[in-house]
Protein backbone atom coordinates (compact mmCIF):
# COMPACT_ATOMS: atom_id res chain seq x y z
CA UNK A 1 0.00 0.00 0.00
CA UNK A 2 1.30 3.19 -1.17
CA UNK A 3 0.79 6.57 1.50
CA UNK A 4 2.60 9.81 1.17
CA UNK A 5 2.70 11.06 4.33
CA UNK A 6 4.93 8.80 7.11
CA UNK A 7 8.25 7.24 6.74
CA UNK A 8 8.22 3.88 4.63
CA UNK A 9 9.47 2.49 8.67
CA UNK A 10 6.59 4.29 10.44
CA UNK A 11 4.12 3.22 8.26
CA UNK A 12 5.10 -0.65 8.39
CA UNK A 13 5.49 0.03 11.88
CA UNK A 14 1.67 0.94 12.03
CA UNK A 15 0.24 -1.67 9.86
CA UNK A 16 1.66 -4.51 11.14
CA UNK A 17 0.76 -3.56 14.37
CA UNK A 18 -2.58 -2.73 13.38
CA UNK A 19 -2.84 -6.11 11.43
CA UNK A 20 -4.57 -8.16 14.33
CA UNK A 21 -6.67 -5.18 16.18
CA UNK A 22 -10.27 -4.85 16.18
CA UNK A 23 -11.06 -1.28 14.47
CA UNK A 24 -11.89 1.55 14.65
CA UNK A 25 -8.63 1.87 16.43
CA UNK A 26 -6.02 4.70 16.29
CA UNK A 27 -2.60 3.96 16.14
CA UNK A 28 0.12 6.63 16.68
CA UNK A 29 4.06 6.14 16.27
CA UNK A 30 6.01 8.31 19.05
CA UNK A 31 9.69 8.14 16.90
CA UNK A 32 7.21 10.62 13.79
CA UNK A 33 6.01 12.54 17.27
CA UNK A 34 9.79 12.85 17.68
CA UNK A 35 10.96 13.95 14.63
CA UNK A 36 7.63 16.19 14.05
CA UNK A 37 9.18 18.00 17.45
CA UNK A 38 12.34 17.86 15.88
CA UNK A 39 11.14 20.28 12.46
CA UNK A 40 9.04 21.98 14.85
CA UNK A 41 12.05 23.63 16.55
CA UNK A 42 14.40 24.05 13.86
CA UNK A 43 12.20 26.26 12.18
CA UNK A 44 11.19 28.17 15.03
CA UNK A 45 14.76 27.90 16.50
CA UNK A 46 13.14 31.69 18.67
CA UNK A 47 9.75 30.28 20.51
CA UNK A 48 9.16 28.38 23.65
CA UNK A 49 6.98 25.34 22.27
CA UNK A 50 4.04 24.98 25.02
CA UNK A 51 2.20 21.66 23.30
CA UNK A 52 -1.91 22.26 22.97
CA UNK A 53 -2.47 18.50 25.38
CA UNK A 54 -5.95 18.89 23.72
CA UNK A 55 -4.98 17.85 20.48
CA UNK A 56 -4.19 14.83 21.58
CA UNK A 57 -3.90 13.91 25.62
CA UNK A 58 -2.08 10.39 25.25
CA UNK A 59 -0.09 9.85 28.65
CA UNK A 60 2.73 8.22 26.01
CA UNK A 61 2.59 11.56 23.84
CA UNK A 62 2.97 13.73 26.61
CA UNK A 63 5.94 12.23 28.19
CA UNK A 64 7.51 11.58 24.71
CA UNK A 65 7.27 15.88 24.65
CA UNK A 66 8.21 16.03 28.05
CA UNK A 67 11.39 14.26 27.56
CA UNK A 68 12.25 16.69 24.00
CA UNK A 69 11.62 19.78 26.62
CA UNK A 70 8.34 21.08 25.87
CA UNK A 71 6.11 23.11 27.66
CA UNK A 72 2.17 22.17 27.77
CA UNK A 73 -0.87 24.59 26.98
CA UNK A 74 -3.24 23.33 28.90
CA UNK A 75 -7.49 23.81 28.45
CA UNK A 76 -8.75 22.62 31.78
CA UNK A 77 -8.33 21.39 35.25
CA UNK A 78 -8.56 17.74 34.17
CA UNK A 79 -5.27 18.42 31.66
CA UNK A 80 -3.84 19.85 34.39
CA UNK A 81 -4.85 16.69 36.90
CA UNK A 82 -3.29 14.61 33.84
CA UNK A 83 -0.01 16.55 33.78
CA UNK A 84 0.37 16.03 37.80
CA UNK A 85 -0.27 12.56 37.63
CA UNK A 86 2.50 12.37 35.04
CA UNK A 87 4.74 14.77 36.95
CA UNK A 88 4.76 17.20 34.79
CA UNK A 89 5.82 20.62 36.77
CA UNK A 90 3.32 23.57 36.94
CA UNK A 91 6.05 26.21 35.71
CA UNK A 92 5.63 23.93 32.27
CA UNK A 93 2.42 24.66 32.38
CA UNK A 94 0.22 27.80 30.59
CA UNK A 95 -3.71 27.99 31.36
CA UNK A 96 -4.57 29.03 27.66
CA UNK A 97 -8.28 28.97 27.69
CA UNK A 98 -10.19 31.92 28.38
CA UNK A 99 -13.16 30.22 29.54
CA UNK A 100 -12.45 29.42 33.63
CA UNK A 101 -14.51 28.37 36.47
CA UNK A 102 -13.37 30.53 39.62
CA UNK A 103 -13.21 27.22 41.47
CA UNK A 104 -10.69 26.01 38.82
CA UNK A 105 -8.65 29.23 38.52
CA UNK A 106 -8.05 28.81 42.28
CA UNK A 107 -7.36 24.69 41.92
CA UNK A 108 -4.44 25.88 39.30
CA UNK A 109 -3.28 28.71 41.49
CA UNK A 110 -2.93 26.22 44.65
CA UNK A 111 -1.18 23.47 42.35
CA UNK A 112 1.39 26.50 41.13
CA UNK A 113 0.40 27.46 37.92
CA UNK A 114 1.04 31.11 37.54
CA UNK A 115 0.64 31.84 33.62
CA UNK A 116 -2.83 32.61 32.05
CA UNK A 117 -4.99 33.37 29.41
CA UNK A 118 -7.39 36.12 29.37
CA UNK A 119 -9.97 38.10 27.34
CA UNK A 120 -12.67 39.80 29.39
CA UNK A 121 -12.78 42.01 32.69
CA UNK A 122 -14.82 39.14 34.45
CA UNK A 123 -12.03 36.45 33.86
CA UNK A 124 -9.66 38.96 35.16
CA UNK A 125 -11.31 39.82 38.43
CA UNK A 126 -11.75 36.14 39.05
CA UNK A 127 -7.92 35.83 38.80
CA UNK A 128 -6.84 38.34 40.61
CA UNK A 129 -8.99 37.32 42.68
CA UNK A 130 -8.14 33.35 42.81
CA UNK A 131 -5.09 33.67 41.64
CA UNK A 132 -3.42 36.81 42.57
CA UNK A 133 -0.28 37.74 41.52
CA UNK A 134 0.31 35.41 38.75
CA UNK A 135 1.55 36.28 35.20
CA UNK A 136 -1.70 37.04 32.36
CA UNK A 137 -1.68 37.33 28.78
CA UNK A 138 -4.66 38.85 27.07
CA UNK A 139 -5.90 36.70 23.80
CA UNK A 140 -6.33 39.37 20.46
CA UNK A 141 -9.07 38.55 17.65
CA UNK A 142 -7.32 38.07 14.90
CA UNK A 143 -8.58 37.84 10.94
CA UNK A 144 -7.98 34.00 9.17
CA UNK A 145 -11.08 32.43 9.52
CA UNK A 146 -11.15 31.85 5.85
CA UNK A 147 -8.01 30.49 5.31
CA UNK A 148 -8.23 28.04 8.15
CA UNK A 149 -9.09 24.54 7.93
CA UNK A 150 -10.60 24.57 11.47
CA UNK A 151 -11.03 28.90 12.54
CA UNK A 152 -10.80 29.33 15.97
CA UNK A 153 -11.84 33.09 16.16
CA UNK A 154 -14.84 35.00 16.91
CA UNK A 155 -14.90 32.97 20.25
CA UNK A 156 -12.49 33.94 22.31
CA UNK A 157 -10.11 37.05 21.93
CA UNK A 158 -10.96 40.06 22.31
CA UNK A 159 -10.00 44.06 20.34
CA UNK A 160 -6.83 45.60 20.78
CA UNK A 161 -8.83 48.17 22.38
CA UNK A 162 -10.19 46.47 25.24
CA UNK A 163 -6.65 44.27 25.54
CA UNK A 164 -4.99 47.43 26.27
CA UNK A 165 -7.76 48.06 28.70
CA UNK A 166 -8.05 44.60 30.48
CA UNK A 167 -3.95 45.10 31.04
CA UNK A 168 -4.76 48.19 32.78
CA UNK A 169 -7.07 46.66 34.91
CA UNK A 170 -4.52 43.64 35.71
CA UNK A 171 -1.86 45.69 37.18
CA UNK A 172 -4.32 47.99 39.22
CA UNK A 173 -5.98 44.39 40.13
CA UNK A 174 -2.07 43.26 41.43
CA UNK A 175 -1.77 40.62 38.22
CA UNK A 176 1.17 40.60 36.38
CA UNK A 177 0.91 42.42 32.95
CA UNK A 178 2.73 39.60 30.76
CA UNK A 179 2.24 39.38 27.38
CA UNK A 180 -0.50 39.37 24.43
CA UNK A 181 -1.43 36.40 22.45
CA UNK A 182 -3.42 34.63 19.50
CA UNK A 183 -4.71 32.36 17.56
CA UNK A 184 -4.79 32.37 13.63
CA UNK A 185 -7.00 29.23 12.76
CA UNK A 186 -5.77 25.81 13.28
CA UNK A 187 -4.39 24.75 9.97
CA UNK A 188 -3.91 27.88 8.98
CA UNK A 189 -2.73 27.87 5.18
CA UNK A 190 -2.41 31.80 4.73
CA UNK A 191 1.08 32.47 6.80
CA UNK A 192 0.20 36.37 6.14
CA UNK A 193 -2.53 35.97 8.97
CA UNK A 194 0.72 35.82 11.33
CA UNK A 195 1.74 39.16 9.74
CA UNK A 196 -1.02 41.26 10.64
CA UNK A 197 -2.03 39.51 14.24
CA UNK A 198 2.12 40.44 14.80
CA UNK A 199 1.48 43.95 13.60
CA UNK A 200 -1.59 44.32 16.06
CA UNK A 201 0.14 42.72 19.16
CA UNK A 202 2.82 45.73 18.38
CA UNK A 203 0.62 48.23 18.37
CA UNK A 204 -0.93 47.03 21.93
CA UNK A 205 2.88 46.98 23.09
CA UNK A 206 3.15 50.46 21.92
CA UNK A 207 0.41 51.94 23.27
CA UNK A 208 0.88 50.14 26.95
CA UNK A 209 4.65 51.09 26.92
CA UNK A 210 3.05 54.92 26.65
CA UNK A 211 1.65 53.90 30.21
CA UNK A 212 5.05 52.56 31.55
CA UNK A 213 3.96 48.83 30.93
CA UNK A 214 6.60 46.72 29.38
CA UNK A 215 5.15 43.29 28.06
CA UNK A 216 7.52 40.62 27.60
CA UNK A 217 5.68 38.27 25.56
CA UNK A 218 4.04 36.88 22.45
CA UNK A 219 1.93 34.01 22.41
CA UNK A 220 1.47 32.82 18.41
CA UNK A 221 -0.69 29.91 19.32
CA UNK A 222 -1.09 27.20 17.15
CA UNK A 223 -2.06 26.76 13.49
CA UNK A 224 1.11 25.57 11.87
CA UNK A 225 0.14 22.72 9.25
CA UNK A 226 -0.54 19.00 9.31
CA UNK A 227 -0.05 17.02 5.84
CA UNK A 228 -3.55 16.75 5.35
CA UNK A 229 -5.32 16.17 1.44
CA UNK A 230 -5.33 19.93 1.02
CA UNK A 231 -2.10 21.88 -0.07
CA UNK A 232 0.07 23.43 2.13
CA UNK A 233 3.49 25.34 2.75
CA UNK A 234 6.21 22.81 4.70
CA UNK A 235 6.88 23.97 8.64
CA UNK A 236 10.14 25.40 7.52
CA UNK A 237 8.11 27.78 5.37
CA UNK A 238 6.03 28.82 8.75
CA UNK A 239 8.67 29.55 10.62
CA UNK A 240 10.86 31.24 8.00
CA UNK A 241 8.37 33.98 7.02
CA UNK A 242 7.13 34.16 10.92
CA UNK A 243 10.56 35.06 11.99
CA UNK A 244 10.69 37.86 8.95
CA UNK A 245 7.45 39.40 10.41
CA UNK A 246 8.50 39.39 13.96
CA UNK A 247 11.86 41.07 13.36
CA UNK A 248 9.88 43.52 11.14
CA UNK A 249 7.95 44.30 14.13
CA UNK A 250 9.90 43.40 17.02
CA UNK A 251 13.47 43.65 15.86
CA UNK A 252 14.36 46.35 18.03
CA UNK A 253 12.71 44.74 21.19
CA UNK A 254 13.62 41.94 24.10
CA UNK A 255 10.80 39.26 23.40
CA UNK A 256 9.67 36.43 24.53
CA UNK A 257 8.00 34.29 22.06
CA UNK A 258 5.54 30.96 22.54
CA UNK A 259 3.79 28.94 20.39
CA UNK A 260 1.27 26.36 21.10
CA UNK A 261 1.13 23.81 18.39
CA UNK A 262 -1.13 20.87 18.32
CA UNK A 263 -1.74 19.79 15.19
CA UNK A 264 1.40 19.88 13.55
CA UNK A 265 3.05 18.14 16.00
CA UNK A 266 0.84 15.15 16.53
CA UNK A 267 -1.32 14.57 13.36
CA UNK A 268 0.91 12.99 11.08
CA UNK A 269 1.94 10.80 14.16
CA UNK A 270 -1.76 8.44 13.81
CA UNK A 271 -3.50 6.08 11.37
CA UNK A 272 -7.01 5.67 11.87
CA UNK A 273 -8.06 2.04 10.67
CA UNK A 274 -11.14 1.32 10.11
CA UNK A 275 -13.26 -0.80 8.22
CA UNK A 276 -16.00 -1.33 5.94
CA UNK A 277 -18.97 -2.30 7.32
CA UNK A 278 -21.37 -1.89 3.84
CA UNK A 279 -21.61 -0.48 0.31
CA UNK A 280 -24.73 0.07 -1.07
CA UNK A 281 -26.48 2.60 -3.92
CA UNK A 282 -29.84 3.97 -3.10
CA UNK A 283 -31.13 2.16 -6.56
CA UNK A 284 -30.01 -0.15 -8.85
CA UNK A 285 -28.76 3.02 -11.46
CA UNK A 286 -28.31 5.30 -8.83
CA UNK A 287 -24.21 6.95 -9.90
CA UNK A 288 -23.24 7.27 -6.30
CA UNK A 289 -21.72 4.25 -4.08
CA UNK A 290 -21.94 4.73 -0.53
CA UNK A 291 -19.51 3.29 1.63
CA UNK A 292 -20.41 3.29 4.97
CA UNK A 293 -16.98 2.58 7.59
CA UNK A 294 -17.27 1.27 11.49
CA UNK A 295 -15.85 4.76 12.14
CA UNK A 296 -17.56 8.54 11.48
CA UNK A 297 -17.85 11.85 13.09
CA UNK A 298 -18.88 10.90 16.28
CA UNK A 299 -16.46 8.17 16.59
CA UNK A 300 -13.52 10.58 15.99
CA UNK A 301 -13.79 11.91 12.50
CA UNK A 302 -15.77 14.64 13.54
CA UNK A 303 -13.22 17.22 12.28
CA UNK A 304 -14.73 16.03 9.05
CA UNK A 305 -17.81 18.23 9.65
CA UNK A 306 -18.51 19.90 6.78
CA UNK A 307 -15.63 18.23 5.17
CA UNK A 308 -13.09 20.69 6.47
CA UNK A 309 -10.30 18.62 6.99
CA UNK A 310 -9.72 16.14 4.44
CA UNK A 311 -7.91 12.98 5.87
CA UNK A 312 -4.92 11.10 3.48
CA UNK A 313 -6.33 7.41 2.88
CA UNK A 314 -4.94 4.32 1.60
CA UNK A 315 -7.27 1.13 1.06
CA UNK A 316 -5.97 -2.19 1.36
CA UNK A 317 -7.87 -3.71 -1.24
CA UNK A 318 -5.20 -2.22 -4.21
CA UNK A 319 -6.36 -3.88 -7.27
CA UNK A 320 -9.36 -3.33 -9.85
CA UNK A 321 -11.10 -0.49 -11.43
CA UNK A 322 -12.09 2.50 -8.76
CA UNK A 323 -15.07 4.71 -8.73
CA UNK A 324 -15.98 7.64 -6.48
CA UNK A 325 -17.68 7.12 -3.65
CA UNK A 326 -19.67 8.72 -0.51
CA UNK A 327 -18.27 7.80 2.65
CA UNK A 328 -20.55 7.50 5.58
CA UNK A 329 -19.95 6.57 9.26
CA UNK A 330 -21.66 3.81 11.31
CA UNK A 331 -24.10 5.84 13.58
CA UNK A 332 -28.13 6.09 12.72
CA UNK A 333 -27.53 9.54 12.38
CA UNK A 334 -28.18 11.35 9.00
CA UNK A 335 -25.54 13.84 10.04
CA UNK A 336 -22.76 11.18 10.24
CA UNK A 337 -21.65 11.27 6.62
CA UNK A 338 -18.04 11.77 6.49
CA UNK A 339 -17.42 12.94 2.66
CA UNK A 340 -20.23 13.93 -0.23
CA UNK A 341 -18.31 16.77 -2.03
CA UNK A 342 -15.11 15.55 -1.56
CA UNK A 343 -14.71 12.50 -3.43
CA UNK A 344 -12.44 9.63 -2.66
CA UNK A 345 -12.18 6.49 -5.44
CA UNK A 346 -12.41 3.14 -3.93
CA UNK A 347 -12.21 -0.06 -5.83
CA UNK A 348 -15.92 -1.40 -7.42
CA UNK A 349 -15.36 -4.70 -5.53
CA UNK A 350 -14.78 -3.04 -2.07
CA UNK A 351 -16.88 -5.06 0.10
CA UNK A 352 -17.31 -5.92 4.01
CA UNK A 353 -14.04 -6.31 6.11
CA UNK A 354 -12.25 -4.26 3.70
CA UNK A 355 -9.56 -1.42 5.59
CA UNK A 356 -9.41 2.23 4.91
CA UNK A 357 -6.53 3.49 6.67
CA UNK A 358 -6.89 7.67 7.46
CA UNK A 359 -4.06 9.25 7.40
CA UNK A 360 -2.54 12.32 9.93
CA UNK A 361 -5.13 11.46 12.40
CA UNK A 362 -3.25 11.78 15.52
CA UNK A 363 -4.93 15.10 16.13
CA UNK A 364 -8.14 15.93 17.61
CA UNK A 365 -9.62 12.57 16.99
CA UNK A 366 -9.38 10.48 20.23
CA UNK A 367 -9.92 13.59 22.39
CA UNK A 368 -13.52 14.26 20.11
CA UNK A 369 -14.57 10.76 19.84
CA UNK A 370 -18.12 10.16 21.65
CA UNK A 371 -18.13 7.78 24.93
CA UNK A 372 -20.94 6.30 24.00
CA UNK A 373 -23.24 7.49 21.42
CA UNK A 374 -25.29 4.60 19.52
CA UNK A 375 -23.61 2.14 22.45
CA UNK A 376 -20.26 2.53 20.03
CA UNK A 377 -17.18 2.97 22.44
CA UNK A 378 -14.41 5.82 22.31
CA UNK A 379 -11.90 5.46 19.69
CA UNK A 380 -9.29 2.38 20.75
CA UNK A 381 -6.06 4.16 20.53
CA UNK A 382 -2.22 2.19 20.79
CA UNK A 383 0.92 3.18 20.90
CA UNK A 384 3.62 2.48 18.85
CA UNK A 385 7.63 3.12 18.81
CA UNK A 386 11.03 1.87 16.95
CA UNK A 387 12.78 -0.82 18.06
C1 LIG B 1 -5.42 28.14 22.92
C2 LIG B 1 -5.02 27.15 21.88
N1 LIG B 1 -3.70 27.00 21.64
C3 LIG B 1 -3.28 26.10 20.71
C4 LIG B 1 -4.15 25.31 20.01
C5 LIG B 1 -3.61 24.32 19.03
O1 LIG B 1 -3.79 24.71 17.73
P1 LIG B 1 -3.28 23.84 16.51
O2 LIG B 1 -3.83 22.46 16.70
O3 LIG B 1 -3.79 24.54 15.31
O4 LIG B 1 -1.80 23.81 16.54
C6 LIG B 1 -5.53 25.48 20.20
C7 LIG B 1 -6.48 24.69 19.43
O5 LIG B 1 -7.67 24.68 19.63
C8 LIG B 1 -5.98 26.41 21.17
O6 LIG B 1 -7.28 26.57 21.44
Amino acid sequence: MKQEVLSEAAWQRIVEFAADKATPCLVLDLQTVRDKYRELIEAFPFAGVYYAVKANPDAAIIRCLQELGAHFDIASVFELRKLLELGIATDRMSYGNTIKKSADIAFAFEQGVSLFASDCESDIRKLAKFAPGSRVYIRVLTEGSETADWPLSRKFGCQADMAIELILLARELGLVPYGISFHVGSQQRDIGTWDAAIAKVRFIFDRLAEADIHLEMINMGGGMPANYANRHHDIAAYGAAIRRFLDEDFGNHELQVLIEPGRSLVAEAGVLVSEVIQVSRKSQDSLDRWVYLDVGLFGGMIEAIGEAIQYPMVCDRQEGELDEVVIAGPTCDSMDILYEDHRYSLPLDLQEGDRLYWLTTGAYTTSYSSIEFNGFPPLQSYVVDEG
